[in-house]
């Protein structure tokens, strides 16, 4: 029936792909906020702790609903067991990832001319304490954040358009060790700083007093779903390449451990720097657009080729996570309405960027005053995906593999049948995902009200 279907040229190349999904802004401008307001060391043991106990279980359950469905996040449900509710959690997928990347494609596009205005050089010349009012005549302009956004999304239209092999597959083969070059590179420039032991231990020493704050946990859960690209049918998709000879577990693993490299070493490039030139780590989601800048420009001649380098890194980034999100939509239009894929790339791709030009322009933009529960367009867009859709859908897969899928063809596909890790495996995704989970939901809900 999957005669002709897609497939990764290696088993590299599927990790690599699920490593470039994984990384992106999430690991460097949404870490790096979140890790700065709720306080530095200890969040980030809460984080790691999360990764560990419900990411990577929850990764594992899509990669292995993925590989033995063959399909599209909504069919592979199908596809693993006959009980029709669990398609939910396909469509509830399909559904975040779409509105996700309206927005995603947003930011990235702020990202592009971050970078395209230190190329040039404008950004350079911004005089001290004036990058709050640089980006934000940017951001609230009519045209530019939507002529950026458009420009972003094309790159993601074109590597999708080639398909799994020859777009996604290679082309995170190239954007994956160019990743880990600069960032390494700019780690080791930010060490070598006057402010590097304070940001150091700002990022390592803990302060355990906000253990008290319930925020702090469904923060760290909710940046750990959202860092795993979890809940939207990413892995699913992803892993629905993938011939059946190939060994979930360790892979699942490798993509956790090295996601988290990444934003370790994101903070180590990001604190020492801000600390060295007295800014405030906790700046919010302006940190890399406002404060980074400013820090970039006092760092004088030096500074210009960070911040290209930085801006490129965090570019690159972003679109092999947007290339993801969007492959979701694709596969599922392939499948459902029976498109070829070079039309379902076009249709979803353009469909999408359009529904995130409101999310452009919502930002100090002309449509700034049009908002619900008092969010702007793109804030509220962000807020139902990431504080709702997300974690719903990753309780369903958790409890669909724990509960729903039957447990002796759940541990045979992962490899897992009679083993140790393989019982802590499904208990963690029935008891302890879950209650994670939900408990995160509440948080979410009550701050509503
Ligand atoms: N995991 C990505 C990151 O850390 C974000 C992302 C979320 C990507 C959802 C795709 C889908 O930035
Ligand atoms: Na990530």
């Amino acid at each position: 029936m999957n005669n002709g279907r897609e497939r990764w040229a290696s088993g590299l190349g599927f990790i690599l792909a699920a490593v470039g999904s994984a990384v992106g802004l999430g690991n460097i401008w949404r870490f790096s906020y979140v890790t700065g307001e709720n306080g530095g060391a200890v969040f980030l043991l809460i984080y790691i702790l999360c990764i560990f106990l419900i990411g990577l279980p929850v990764l594992l359950a899509e990669f292995s609903i993925g590989r033995k469905g063959q399909a599209d996040v909504v069919q592979s449900f199908s596809a693993t067991t006959p009980s029709k509710v669990w398609k939910i959690g396909g469509i509830l997928g399909v559904f975040t990832s779409f509105l996700i990347l309206s927005f995603y494609g947003v930011i990235a596009g702020w990202i592009s001319y971050f970078l395209y205005s230190y190329i040039t050089g404008t950004a350079g010349a911004v005089p001290e304490g004036e990058f709050g009012d640089f980006f934000g005549e940017f951001i609230s302009g009519d045209i530019a954040p939507v002529f950026w956004q458009f420009l972003f999304m094309a790159f993601v239209i074109a590597i999708v358009f080639f398909g799994v092999k020859k777009g996604i597959e290679l082309s995170n083969k190239i954007f994956m060790p160019l990743l880990a070059i600069i960032i390494i590179v700019l780690s080791g420039y930010s060490l070598t700083l006057d402010g590097a032991g304070e940001g150091l231990s700002f990022l390592f020493s803990p302060d355990w007093s906000v253990l008290k704050d319930p925020n702090v946990y469904s923060s760290a859960i909710g940046q750990a779903f959202f860092t795993l690209s979890l809940g939207m049918g990413i892995m699913i998709t992803y892993s629905s390449y993938l011939p059946t000879e190939s060994r979930l577990p360790r892979a699942a693993g490798q993509v956790v451990v090295l996601d988290t490299l990444f934003a370790v070493i994101a903070g180590v490039m990001i604190f020492p720097a801000v600390f060295t030139f007295g800014l405030d780590p906790a700046g919010g989601p302006g940190l890399i657009f406002i404060t980074l800048p400013e820090v970039f420009n006092q760092m004088g001649t030096g500074g210009t080729m960070f911040a290209i380098l930085f801006f490129f890194l965090v570019a690159i980034a972003a679109l092999s996570s947007a290339i993801s999100l969007l492959e979701v939509s694709v596969s599922y239009l392939m499948r459902k309405m029976n498109w070829e894929r070079k039309k379902a790339t076009l249709v979803a791709g353009v469909v999408v960027t359009l529904v995130g030009i409101p999310s452009a322009l919502s930002q100090g933009g002309p449509l700034s005053e049009y908002t619900l529960f008092n969010l702007p367009f793109l804030d509220l867009i962000d807020t139902i995906t990431d504080q709702y859709t997300l974690p719903l859908a990753g309780l369903i897969i958790a409890l669909f593999v724990g509960w729903g899928w039957n447990k002796v063809d759940a541990l045979k596909e992962t490899g897992l049948t009679n083993s140790i890790v393989g019982t802590i495996w499904i208990w963690f995704l029935r008891i302890v995902a879950p209650s994670g989970i939900l408990w995160i939901l509440v948080i979410n809900i009550r701050n509503l009200f």
